[in-house]
């Protein structure tokens, strides 16, 4: 995913502009010499690079065996022997190369620029670069990196790009002066795709009640968390609608959990390894419920790359620890070292939320928090949301016309 864009960023400068180039696609190619191997065909390019393509993959992948509206692979692996090799190969007229095969009484036409933009050589040899631009409490002073009108997101496809950019690569966005009726965000998230409906319904009131069932729905501060970190999916994103905001105190936080870990890493490795390792338990059977949901998981996670991939993180959710007793007094060293971490005033940013704002963040990476509020001084009410990640990726990808 975004593997075809380069971030040139300076996470310790963010009045640094992000570039955002296309790296990885190739605009236009051709071939200039195909030759064979004993297990696949050698491509020189006319830049100069040289690819190679298995004689397997290259008859998987024939585009002849993908079906014509469902984009899918019709064709069947199966039915071809793992000898399959080209009896013959050439490039055709309009610079396609062409395979007659061995089996089937087939012949494949591939395209020059889909054979670069996939060629598995050339792609494996590129480094990963990380789509995350990792900030901390300096983000304040240059919020317009985080900020969006809502009138730009509903009028146009840039200002709802915008968002979404947002959103995945800082992994929180401002949205301001949507409306305040009730669920009216509804609106303004079917831009980007449906929503995530879970058992707090959609969507959920953040409102002083009596007998809460949560914390949340007190007037009480709430610590940097991530929500619902007792579902095995936990929601990607979270998106909170300020109706009201008319109460003292109730200040919002939020803070780079993918920075903190990194921070984590480099300056205590081994409280990091803990982490990434040992698995914590969550759990939630709060008295509305008729479930009871627990779910172990380690609270730093990261991706084949080693990039990040999900901080979860919740004093209020976790439950008693169960982990070998070997590892129970290390794992409360290195938790409490993250607890400190995540409410460390160089790492958060915190600002007031207003009537029209919509809070919206990235909750398998970003924490976030609240300041404890006055009920008698005033009305607060936030309507709640949420959405999977592929939602966001998915709409950028189709609307920054990835080829895949
Ligand atoms: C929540 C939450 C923050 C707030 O509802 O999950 O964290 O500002 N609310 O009330
Ligand atoms: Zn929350």
């Amino acid at each position: 995913m975004f593997h075809n864009y380069d971030l040139q960023i300076d996470i310790y400068d963010p009045k640094k502009v992000i570039i955002l180039i296309y790296r990885h696609m190739v605009q236009a190619v051709s071939i200039k010499n195909v030759s064979k191997n004993d297990k696949s065909l050698e491509i020189e390019w006319n830049d100069g690079e040289k690819s190679n393509f298995h004689f397997m993959w290259l008859r998987d992948n024939c585009p002849y065996g993908v079906h014509p509206t469902a984009r899918q692979r019709s064709f069947n692996l199966l039915t071809v022997s793992n000898n399959i090799h080209p009896k013959t190969y050439s490039i055709t007229q309009d610079g396609k190369l062409e395979i007659k095969w061995s089996e089937g009484e087939h012949t494949s036409h591939f395209d020059p620029l889909w054979l670069r933009n996939h060629c598995y050589t050339i792609n494996n040899k590129k480094p990963y670069t990380s789509p995350y631009v990792l900030w901390d409490a300096r983000l304040k002073d240059d919020m317009g990196k985080v900020t969006v009108e809502c009138e730009e997101v509903m009028n146009s496809d840039e200002g709802l790009i915008k968002w979404m950019e947002q959103l995945h690569h800082y992994g929180f966005s401002l949205l301001h002066n949507a409306p305040t009726e009730k669920k009216s965000a509804l609106k303004i998230l079917h831009r980007i795709s449906h929503i995530r409906e879970t058992f707090f319904g959609t969507p959920f009131d953040v409102i002083n009640i009596p007998k809460p069932n949560n914390t949340a729905y007190t007037s009480l501060g709430l610590r940097n968390h991530s929500d619902l970190p007792y579902y095995e999916y936990m929601p990607g994103y979270q998106f909170l609608h300020c109706l009201v905001n008319d109460a003292k105190g109730g200040l919002s936080l939020v803070i780079d959990g993918f920075h903190v870990a990194k921070y984590l890493k480099e300056n205590d490795p081994s409280a990091f390894e803990i982490l990434a390792k040992t698995h914590v338990k969550f759990k939630d059977n709060d008295y509305t419920q008729n479930k009871i949901r627990i779910f172990h998981s380690p609270m730093i996670k990261l991706t084949k790359d080693n990039d990040f991939s999900e901080i979860r993180f919740s004093v209020a959710t976790m439950a008693a620890m169960d982990c070998p007793p070997n590892e129970m007094e290390k794992f409360y060293f290195a938790y409490k070292k993250f607890a400190k971490l995540v409410h460390d005033d160089e790492f958060a940013v915190k600002f007031r939320i207003k009537a029209g704002d919509i809070l919206s963040f990235d909750n398998r990476r970003i924490l976030h928090g609240r300041t404890e509020f006055d009920p008698n001084s005033g009305l607060r009410h936030l309507q709640g949301y949420y959405s999977d990640r592929d939602e966001i990726l998915s709409r950028l990808n189709y609307l920054k016309k990835i080829e895949i």
